[in-house]
């Protein structure tokens, strides 16, 4: 067992939630220790990987929710990911929901979460952005906002300060009987950011599309195809009822969503046949775990329950058992898995075909 396992998850798992993530966040304020005690960036050729003119060490990320606010990417970036999703980054300083807004359900292996989109502000972000001088790994910035008007309005503020971008299309607080009309305001909005971005760009798809919208899906991943947009994120985090969260639900997210999430991407990647970049996030706590996304139709995958649970050494342990697995099944690389992968990808898979 190493070193978080034995002493520093014990002793943060006591804590509520909350407090652990602060603590956490205040123990990564001293990049130069991490420095010491990180892995650094696996080099090893066959986890590499080429997307989209970025150029990436591993294809393991660390994804949005965990840094919200960018204040700690100089310590993360030492820690062996191969990309980092800061984010959610909004326009304004919201206070989010009320505490406690994480819990914990150890035997699943899951957190649970009503964060509310709390935040300190898009100009904080920017400011710790560009005091990141030395970048050792791509920032994947994920961009949110309350309207569609501020989606875009993030995004344009953000993208000179990151190599690409995540966008959260959903907005917080919607019912479920406004949802309908959100797929619509969805399926506008990839054209707009489209012509707008500047960067590589991948949408994050909204979790209401995989119960009664489900059927809208295709439309939403034709509308990103047929605007350019390089790639989708998909995670099945859904949302459950809870008594650790202050609002009395909350999503959950880490081993028991990983089915789904596998399930997901299989459904993105078939219908996208090789057209868009498929980002996994969704329950990946092994290199098993991330070579089953992979091979179902991921190109990166990001964990962020993982690093909770395995702590700082998360991506290097999942990069190195990732290697493992490549090795037995006799894979010669992360970018050769994905390219023959998609080679072979012969077309529309269970959703609606696109009218020809
Ligand atoms: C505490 C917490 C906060 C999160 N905040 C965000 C967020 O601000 N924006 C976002 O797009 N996803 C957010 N997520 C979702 C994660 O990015 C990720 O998609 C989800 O946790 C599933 O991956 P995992 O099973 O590896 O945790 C959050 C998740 C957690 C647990």
């Amino acid at each position: 067992m190493d070193l978080y396992t034995r002493l520093a998850r014990p002793t943060l798992f006591r804590v509520p939630a909350d407090t652990a993530h602060r603590l956490a966040l205040a123990a990564l304020r001293w990049p130069r220790l991490w420095e010491v005690l990180g892995s650094g960036p696996d080099h090893d050729p066959r986890l590499g990987l080429e997307l989209h003119g970025l150029r990436l060490a591993n294809p393991i990320g660390l994804a949005p929710g965990f840094d919200k606010d960018c204040d700690v990417l100089a310590s993360l970036q030492h820690l062996g990911f191969g990309y980092l999703a800061p984010g959610a980054i909004l326009r304004d300083v919201r206070p989010g929901n009320p505490l406690p807004r994480m819990g914990r359900l150890p035997a699943q292996g899951a957190l649970l979460n009503c964060m509310g989109l709390p935040s300190k502000g898009r100009e904080h972000s920017i400011r710790n952005l560009r005091r990141l001088e030395r970048r050792r790994v791509p920032i994947f910035a994920e961009v949110h906002g309350v309207t569609p008007e501020e989606i875009l309005e993030n995004v344009a503020a953000i993208q000179p300060y990151a190599e690409a971008l995540e966008v959260g299309l959903e907005c917080p607080n919607t019912r479920d009987t406004d949802r309908t009309k959100q797929v619509a305001t969805a399926i506008e909005l990839v054209h707009v950011l489209a012509r707008a971005r500047q960067r590589p760009t991948f949408v994050k798809v909204p979790y209401f599309f995989r119960s009664e919208q489900r059927d809208r899906l295709p439309d939403l991943l034709d509308a990103c195809i047929e605007a350019g947009l390089e790639g989708v994120v998909a995670s099945a985090a859904r949302r459950q009822q809870t008594d650790q969260l202050s609002i009395g639900y909350g999503q959950i997210t880490g081993k028991p969503i990983f089915q789904d999430t596998l399930a997901l991407v299989g459904e993105l990647a078939a219908h996208a046949a090789g057209r868009l970049t498929i980002v996994a996030a969704g329950g990946v706590s092994t290199g098993r775990d991330a070579y089953a996304m992979l091979r179902a139709g991921a190109s990166l995958v990001e964990i962020l329950t993982a690093f909770v649970y395995r702590g700082w050494a998360a991506p290097a342990l999942i990069n190195r058992e990732l290697l493992g697995v490549l090795q037995a099944e006799g894979v010669e690389s992360v970018q050769a898995l994905v390219e023959r992968r998609d080679r072979a990808s012969t077309g529309r898979g269970p959703f609606t075909p696109l009218p020809t």
